[in-house]
């Protein structure tokens, strides 16, 4: 590590902001050292704000129909190898009930972009879901839709959204996407789901085709600029059914160093060690833990429809019930000093 990047750190630690010369200088002068000064850093701030507490949100994915063509996901709708599957409102109150009696308190209801779960078919979820576990979060994480639809779906009682941005980069997010679809719809989204109220989820994918040093910092800036309750971040893997099939995976260690820059910006961000940190490595979320997480999401999901949800290859946890991924999870946190625990797990306010 170079005297400039300790600096950088030491300054980030500190102001919790840098300029975008100084994120790129981050992200251009990764080293073991680097590294390991930012997770020091990162853990100690994760816990002034969390302690070693671990949130758990139960992962429904409860439709792999997506009208959607992003070029790295599985799901894109020109993947006619993909097996295509809608969950019943039975199906998933089941769902919810189980993961209810298991400890959670949050759900996070996921799906592609299926227009079969119009606003009439969703509220009606969401409010049965409301009705049933009035203590728990709701989270949705269904795409792009119009601010009329994000209104009615947060009257009926989600609390929280899920919507990656992918890139804060408008040339990158063409490169990822079909020309259907735009980086100014996108923010427009995420911008009404602030204004509405909502609890609101960004995020990118680490290491995705094209991607630059450059454009890591300006989602860096974004992450700064916008402060979002939660930002899920997770290497790229490629499907072998995507046109970027042959491209590389991005890595563990640019996932948690970027964790934890993230977790020095803003504080009580809620940051997931998602499945795919998992699926790169054995250790993944654990490590993930290690550099400044906060949240893990095993998945609630009935285990016959488990493998026809895949965005990328290799994804872990494919034969396991609920309740042994939530022990899974359980127990690796606690190996690595964390400690799962049932709370809905809102963001808590920066302490000094
Ligand atoms: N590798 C890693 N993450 C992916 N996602 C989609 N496809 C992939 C992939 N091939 C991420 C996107 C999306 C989230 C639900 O999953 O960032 O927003
Ligand atoms: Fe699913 Fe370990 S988290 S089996």
């Amino acid at each position: 590590m170079d005297a400039r990047t300790k600096e950088l750190i030491e300054e980030l630690a500190q102001e919790h902001t840098l300029s975008a010369g100084g994120y790129e200088h981050l992200v251009r002068h990764q080293d073991e050292q680097s590294a390991a000064l930012l997770a020091e850093h990162a853990t100690a701030v994760r816990k002034r704000v969390y302690g070693t507490d671990v949130y758990v949100r139960g992962l429904i994915e409860f439709s792999s129909i997506c009208k959607n063509d992003c070029l790295y996901c599985g799901l894109r709708a020109s993947n006619h190898s993909c097996q295509r599957y809608r969950l019943s409102r039975e199906q998933i109150l089941s769902c919810t009930d189980l993961g209810y009696d298991l400890g959670f308190r949050t759900f996070v209801l996921q799906g592609g972009e299926d227009g079969w779960f119009d606003d009439d078919r969703l509220c009606d979820i969401v409010q049965a879901v409301r009705a049933q576990h009035p203590d728990c979060a709701i989270t949705l994480s269904v795409g792009e839709r119009q601010r009329e639809s994000y209104a009615r779906l947060r009257e009926a009682g989600a609390d929280r959204y899920l919507l990656r941005h992918e890139t804060a980069d408008p040339d990158h997010y063409a490169r990822l996407h079909p020309t259907s679809m735009s980086f100014d719809n996108r923010m427009r989204c995420l911008y009404d789901l602030r204004d509405l109220g909502y609890a609101v989820g960004v995020g990118m994918m680490v290491g995705s085709p094209y991607q630059t040093p450059a454009h890591l910092a300006r989602d860096l800036e974004f992450i700064d600029e916008f402060k979002p309750e939660m930002c899920g971040i997770g290497p790229f893997i490629p499907h072998h059914a995507t046109p970027f099939a042959s491209m590389p995976a991005g890595t563990l260690e640019q996932t948690c160093y970027l964790l934890s820059i993230i977790r020095l910006i803003h504080p009580p961000v809620l940051l997931p060690a998602t499945t795919a940190l998992g699926t790169i490595d054995p250790f993944g979320r654990e490590k993930g833990m290690l550099a400044g997480a906060n949240v893990v999401m095993p998945n609630l999901s009935p285990t016959d429809v488990r493998s026809k949800y895949l965005l990328y290859d290799g994804k872990i946890c494919m034969g396991d019930e609920a309740a042994e991924c939530h022990r899974c999870l359980e127990l690796r946190m606690e190996r690595v000093g964390y400690h799962v625990v049932v709370d809905r797990g809102d963001p808590k306010a920066a302490i000094a």
